[in-house]
C-alpha cells in the first residue's frame, strides 16, 4: 500500500524537468562522405532524428546538439523535428566529458535531469530512457544505460559493486579482470542537472587517450557521496555506426524492429524480411503487403488494404479496401481512396484517387483528382507538364477514359463522361458526353491485297535484273 505521504515525495520526481545533450561532433571520417555522419539516414530519416524523437518521449524542455564545427546543417537538421533546439559547435574534440561541457551556457539556469545521448546511436529504446528516468527518480544522481556485450573489447566496462554502479573503466584502463567485465557502457546517461557542472569540471585527461571522459562521472560523484545506478537494455539498441557498413547493419535492426511492429498491430507480410519501411510508416490492422514493398516516409495505410508485389509508396495515403499493384508506384501527394484499384505499371503523384476508382494498367496520373468509380484505360496519361508549368486534370465521378489517352492539362472531364480510346483530350468534356479526339477510321475494301500483289511484283522484278 503507498501512504499518501509516499506519492507526495515522489510526485516532484515524476515530472522532473529534462533537457537533452546529443553528441554529434564526430567527424565520421570513417564514413568517407561530405554529409555529416548523424544526418546518414535509417529508415529515411537521419539517424539524429531518430535519437530526437526517441527524446521526445521524456518530453525534454531543452535540446541541444553538440556539432562538428562548421556544419549548421546538423542544427538546421535538429530544428526541422525541435525548432528550439539549440545548436553548439565543438571546436576541439577533446573527449565526450569535453562535448557535454559544450552544453553548459545552453542549459545555464536549468534544474533537472540532464540525459546525454549519442547521434550516432539510433536505435536506442523510449522504455530504456523512461527505464532510466525511473532509476534517477529512485535517487541516482548519475544513472548509466548499460548492457551485456557480445564482444565487450571496445567499450567502457560497469563496475558494479553490491548492486551500485562504482565505475565505468574504459577499455586501455583496465585490469585484466576488469576486461573480462562484458556489463558495458551504452553511452547514454542521465545526470543530476544541479552537479554536473561541478563534477564536469573535476574530470582530467590523465588517461590512456589523454581524453575527458564523460565516463569518470561515475566515480567523480560517488566521491561526492552521491549514488549511480546502472540501467540495462538490450545490445540491439547501443549499435553505434562509424562506418557504411555499421549504418548498413543499423537499418537491417531497424527494418527488423518495423516489420515485428507491423505484424504484432495486425498487418500480414507474405516475405517480411523483403519489406522496407520508413521511420513513419503508419499501417492499420488488416493490411496485407505482398513480397518487395518499400516504403518512403510519410506513408499511412488504412484497414484492409492490399499492398501486392513489388510496389514503392511514399508520401501518399490508401483508404480502406484499396488494392495497389503489384508494381505500382504512389508518390508524394496520392492520396488513393477507399476501394480504389491501382494497378501495374501504374505511377500516381499528387493526385487523388476517388472511392471504387480504377486505373488497373500502364498508366500515369499526375496532379490530378479523379471521380469516385472512375474507370482510367490502361495506358492513360495525364500530360501534366508544358515544359514550364504543371497543369491539374479533372476526371468527374463514374467518368470512363478509353485506353490510351492522352489529357492534356488543363484540361476537365465531367462526371458520366466517355472519353475514347487512343483520344488527345485539350478540350474540357462536360459531363455525361462522348469525346473521340482522334483521326477518323477509313476502310478501302480489298487494298491491303492490292498493296501485296504490287510489293511482290516489284521484288520478282529487281531479282531479275540482278540476276
Ligand atoms: C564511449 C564511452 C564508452 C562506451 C562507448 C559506447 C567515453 C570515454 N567512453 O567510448 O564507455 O562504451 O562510447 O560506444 O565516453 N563525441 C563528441 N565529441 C568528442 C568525443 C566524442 O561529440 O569530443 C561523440 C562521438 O561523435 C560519438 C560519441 O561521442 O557519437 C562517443 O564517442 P567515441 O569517441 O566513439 O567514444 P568511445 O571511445 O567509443
Ligand atoms: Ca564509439
Amino acid at each position: 500500500m503507498t501512504r499518501p505521504e509516499d506519492s507526495a515525495s515522489r510526485r516532484p520526481d515524476a515530472t522532473r524537468p529534462v533537457a537533452v545533450v546529443v553528441l554529434a561532433a564526430g567527424q565520421g571520417t570513417r564514413m568517407r562522405s561530405a554529409l555529416p555522419k548523424v544526418l546518414h539516414p535509417v529508415g529515411g530519416a537521419p539517424m539524429l532524428a531518430h535519437v530526437l524523437r526517441t527524446a521526445q518521449a521524456l518530453s525534454p524542455e531543452r535540446v541541444v546538439v553538440v556539432t562538428p564545427p562548421d556544419a549548421p546543417e546538423v542544427g538546421e537538421a535538429a530544428r526541422r523535428l525541435r525548432p528550439d533546439a539549440v545548436d553548439v559547435p565543438q571546436r576541439d574534440r577533446l573527449g565526450t566529458a569535453h562535448a557535454a561541457q559544450q552544453a553548459r551556457e545552453a542549459l545555464a539556469g536549468f534544474e533537472g535531469d540532464v540525459l546525454v545521448l549519442y547521434g550516432d546511436t539510433p536505435l536506442v529504446r523510449p522504455e530504456s530512457l523512461a527505464a532510466m528516468s525511473a532509476a534517477r527518480a529512485e535517487g541516482a544522481s548519475v544513472v548509466v544505460l548499460g548492457f551485456q556485450a557480445e564482444d565487450p573489447a571496445p567499450y567502457g566496462r560497469l563496475i558494479v559493486e553490491g548492486g551500485e554502479l562504482t565505475a565505468i573503466v574504459e577499455a586501455r584502463e583496465a585490469t585484466s579482470e576488469q576486461r573480462a567485465i562484458r556489463f558495458c557502457n551504452s553511452g547514454v546517461m542521465c545526470v543530476e542537472a544541479a552537479r554536473m557542472w561541478t563534477w564536469l569540471d573535476r574530470v582530467s585527461d590523465d588517461n590512456a587517450k589523454g581524453e575527458f571522459y564523460l565516463t569518470d562521472l561515475v566515480a567523480i560523484a560517488r566521491a561526492d557521496g552521491a549514488r549511480a545506478a546502472a540501467v540495462e537494455c538490450p545490445e540491439a539498441e547501443t549499435l553505434g555506426v562509424n562506418s557504411r557498413i555499421d549504418l548498413a547493419a543499423a537499418e537491417a535492426a531497424f527494418q527488423a524492429r518495423m516489420r515485428r511492429a507491423a505484424m504484432e498491430q495486425g498487418a500480414t507480410l507474405a516475405a517480411p524480411e523483403t519489406v522496407f519501411f520508413a521511420f513513419d510508416t503508419e499501417l492499420a490492422a488488416d493490411v496485407s503487403i505482398g513480397p518487395n514493398v518499400v516504403f518512403g516516409p510519410g506513408v499511412r495505410v488504412e484497414t484492409g488494404v492490399e499492398i501486392r508485389a513489388f510496389c514503392h509508396l511514399e508520401g501518399c495515403t490508401v483508404a480502406s479496401g484499396a488494392v495497389v499493384g503489384p508494381f505500382a508506384r504512389l508518390r508524394p501527394g496520392a492520396r488513393i481512396g477507399a476501394q480504389a484499384h491501382v494497378g501495374n505499371f501504374v505511377e500516381v503523384k499528387n493526385a487523388t484517387l476517388g472511392e471504387g476508382a480504377k486505373a488497373n494498367h500502364l498508366t500515369y496520373i499526375g496532379d490530378a483528382e479523379i471521380g469516385a468509380r472512375a474507370n482510367i484505360g490502361a495506358g492513360t496519361i495525364t500530360c501534366n507538364y508544358d515544359g514550364f508549368l504543371k497543369h491539374r486534370t479533372t476526371i468527374g465521378a463514374g467518368a470512363f477514359i478509353g485506353s490510351n489517352t492522352a489529357l492534356v492539362a488543363p484540361v476537365s472531364v465531367g462526371d458520366g463522361a466517355s472519353v475514347g480510346a487512343g483520344s488527345v483530350v485539350v478540350e474540357d468534356v462536360p459531363a455525361d458526353a462522348l469525346a473521340v479526339a482522334r483521326g477518323r477510321q477509313e476502310v478501302r475494301p480489298g487494298a491491303a491485297a492490292r498493296l501485296r500483289e504490287r510489293l511482290a511484283a516489284e521484288k520478282a522484278e529487281k531479282a531479275a535484273r540482278k540476276g
